[in-house]
């Protein structure tokens, strides 16, 4: 049996769409084996009732096997923990290509390097920038050069929480992609261009201080936000709490703010205004993941 554990990830960190990404201390858990016969997925020993053949394990999986004319009949697939919220901008999707992806690569015989993995699990995702925080762990900032994915990390300052305020809504990356204009003008993207840079040189220098410019963000966040209900609310209660940064987590419907200090006071004060709110909001605080994918044959 092959057993992958892939950390949630948060994308685009303000002014990096597409482009920045980190992993978290929150985690699914697959299992995968084959089987004679039907394919059958699990979740957490009990059989879906879904379509097997619209999973995207399942999908990812046989995809790269099929790359390889890799013989398969059936699988028994378990999603063992599913920590990961589900469509809340916290790389569920990455977490389930991910994982089928090196799962396949497992089955043939550990066939495919990290890079290979991240290759094709970036095609069927589309894009890298939750692909390859979530196979390599850490802050990431991923480009893609025509088919290759290059990528380099990014010195993340052990100060720093991750606090995701998580609604019980769901946002569809499909449809927060479709809204987004399709040029922009000259000012806004100098304006993302010099916060993506700031915000790599900020954190590795440890200037805290200049964060919370560089959290910012003219391509995705304006349009985003009036899909997140209460947004704006949120996200000030954090600044005026003493977050240093805040940004919408890939593409909602989860919020995300950093914090450098007085975590306990931050976390108990946004808790409670979170609960005044309609939609259940919760809030988790996460450290990154430096890790990334672990894959185990047992
Ligand atoms: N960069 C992606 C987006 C992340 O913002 O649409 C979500 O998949």
């Amino acid at each position: 049996m092959i057993k992958v554990r892939i950390p949630a990830t948060t994308a685009n960190m303000g002014p990096g769409f597409d482009s920045f990404g980190m992993a978290l201390k929150l985690y699914n858990e697959i299992e995968v084996e084959e089987k004679k016969g039907k394919t059958i997925i699990l979740n957490n020993g009990i059989k879906s009732e879904d379509n097997y053949k619209d999973n995207l394990i399942y999908n990812s999986l046989i995809n790269t096997l099929d790359r390889f004319n890799y013989k398969y009949d059936g699988f028994i697939i378990n999603v063992s923990k599913c920590d990961i919220p589900i469509c809340r901008g916290l790389g569920s999707s990455a977490a389930c290509i991910v994982g089928g992806v090196a799962a396949a690569s497992s089955l043939m015989g550990n066939r495919l390097s990290l890079d290979e993995i991240i290759e094709i699990a970036t095609e069927v995702e589309g894009h890298p920038d939750n692909v390859v925080p979530a196979a390599v762990g850490g802050m990431v900032v991923s480009i893609k050069d025509g088919e290759k994915v290059n990528y380099s990390k990014i010195r993340v300052p052990n100060e720093l929480k991750f606090a995701a305020m998580i609604p019980d809504f769901q946002v569809s990356t499909a449809l927060s992609r479709q809204i987004l204009p399709q040029a922009y003008v000259k000012e806004d993207c100098i304006f993302n261009i010099s916060r993506s840079a700031m915000l790599i040189s900020a954190l590795y220098n440890g200037e805290f201080d200049k964060l919370r410019a560089c959290f910012n963000d003219k391509i995705h966040e304006p349009y985003r936000k009036k899909l997140i209900k209460n947004a704006e609310e949120i996200l000030e209660k954090a600044r005026d709490t003493g977050a240093v940064g805040e940004f919408v987590s890939g593409s909602g419907s989860t919020l995300m703010a950093v914090v450098d200090k007085d975590i306990e006071k931050f976390e108990k004060e946004v808790k409670d205004f979170l609960g005044k709110l309609e939609d259940n909001w919760r809030l988790i605080l996460l450290e990154p993941d430096v890790e990334g994918i672990r894959v185990a044959s047992c």
